[in-house]
């Protein structure tokens, strides 16, 4: 349970907000490379509350701007992309990727004029696909965080970017409950599913460890990336399933995976206080990964604002009919990513905190929230810094998840690695 005032605090990261000055630190993925050809159309895109635009000049660099244009406000999504750089439409003021306005047709006597002139646009990098963002002050711009799926081979990798109608805290949240996938995803029957790929659109195997039970116990441990969060279940008569969910400061996560399973990341940046974009990159450790499979699993189509097209209004396509047999689930709802949109999105675009009843499975959503509420407040207070996310660590992290004697404890037989400590900190082992 939260707070109002908390809960307040949270969930909004417009600009001018705490959380919205402390999320405009860390980079965001903001568009997929492919959704901008050079000189082709702009793009439309909404970051923490901010209209802005992207496009691709001539010389395949992208620039990422706001939307009104400085003269009169008009909308640089309608702007003529040619000659290295994108045109307003309504006097043909033009501007380049970096900002700077590189014509005023208008006003040719005065150079003085147009070298005034900026639209304000936030620095980019492209990495496996991704088009990245920074949209802090210059002065803090973090070092970029190299996660361990930019460091293998393009074909290993596959991403994708959905509009969900929440606020970003509840989607986060539900990467952070173990709980949820032995009912929201549990399909009813065994699933033929490939090599390494966790379901089918239907859902998780009743059988494995994640659905077969709830996990019999957790923890949270501090890191130096944010939070290691670690489930243990029944694998089998004499066996534990170990598993393991970082959460990385602020806003990405590593859902649960078994040793052998393809891995998945996440990043929850909120579109608005109301919406947020989910990205979801899945990877493969050691093969190109099923891009096919994955994306039917996941059950998404998306129409070109990247809105689900089964979505809230077509009550996800739940089938009652579905949940009823063998070959069904528990939900009715095929997509294992739409069941978890439907989890997040029935709840209202924003959850009341201060009405919800916390049990002990929620232990990772409870200490994910303190961490950002006190990150947040200390920063208001000017008591700390904010929280610096290391290169060197995140480039070997990842999901693992393994089988052990159910004799040991999770201390014994998966403590954290060493290089994930933070400083001064005792591991156990
Ligand atoms: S409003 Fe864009 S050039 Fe006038
Ligand atoms: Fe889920």
């Amino acid at each position: 349970m939260l707070s109002k005032e908390d809960n307040h605090l949270l969930t909004r990261t417009g600009p001018g907000t705490p959380m919205g000055d402390l999320f405009r630190l860390y980079w965001i993925p903001a568009l997929k490379s492919d959704e901008l050809k050079s000189d082709g159309k702009p793009q439309k895109i909404k970051l923490l509350s901010e209209d802005l635009i992207a496009f691709r000049d001539t010389e395949g660099k992208v620039g990422l701007m706001e939307e009104a244009c400085p003269h009169r406000g008009t909308s640089m999504y309608y702007g003529i992309n040619e000659g290295c750089g994108l045109r307003c439409m309504y006097h043909g003021w033009k501007f380049n990727t970096n900002g700077d306005c590189t014509e005023i047709p208008s006003e040719e006597g005065d150079p003085k004029f147009r070298q005034k002139i900026k639209i304000k646009s936030y620095p980019v990098k492209e990495v496996k696909g991704m088009i990245w963002t920074y949209m802090g002050p210059e002065e803090k711009m973090p070092e970029f965080p190299e996660f361990y799926w930019m460091g293998l081979p393009d074909d290993y990798v596959m991403s994708e970017r959905v509009w969900q109608e929440c606020n970003y805290a509840q989607v986060m949240e539900n990467d952070l409950d173990y709980v949820h996938a032995a009912f929201l995803h549990k399909a009813n029957g065994k699933q033929e599913v490939g090599e390494g790929i966790l379901s089918s659109d239907l859902g998780i195997s009743p059988d494995h460890p994640l659905v077969r039970n709830p996990p019999v116990k957790q923890d949270v441990e501090d890191t130096n990336y944010g939070k290691r969060c670690i489930g243990v279940g029944i694998g089998s008569e004499t066996e534990h399933a170990f598993f393991e969910i970082h959460y990385i400061f602020p806003f990405y996560t590593f859902p649960p995976r078994l040793d052998g399973d393809d891995g998945m990341w996440h990043a929850f940046i909120p579109r608005d206080d109301y919406s947020t974009w989910t990205w979801d990159v899945q990877f493969s450790h050691n093969r190109p990964i099923d891009v096919q499979a994955n994306h039917e699993r996941r059950g998404i189509k998306v129409d070109e604002h990247f809105r689900k097209q089964i979505n809230f209004e077509s009550d996800y396509g739940q089938d009652r009919e579905l949940q009823k047999t063998e070959k069904g689930n528990f939900t009715g709802i095929r997509g294992i990513a739409i069941q978890d949109h439907a989890a997040t999105e029935t709840m209202g675009p924003i959850v009341d905190r201060s009405k919800e009843h916390l049990g002990t499975s929620d232990l990772p959503i409870i200490h994910m929230r303190r961490l950002l509420l006190q990150q947040v407040k200390a920063i208001q207070e000017g008591k700390e810094e904010n929280f610096k996310l290391d290169s060197n660590s995140l480039k070997t992290l990842y999901s693992a998840g393994i089988y052990d004697s159910n004799k040991k404890s999770w201390q014994e037989a998966f403590p954290m690695k060493p290089q994930f400590k933070k400083d001064g900190q005792e591991v156990n082992s």
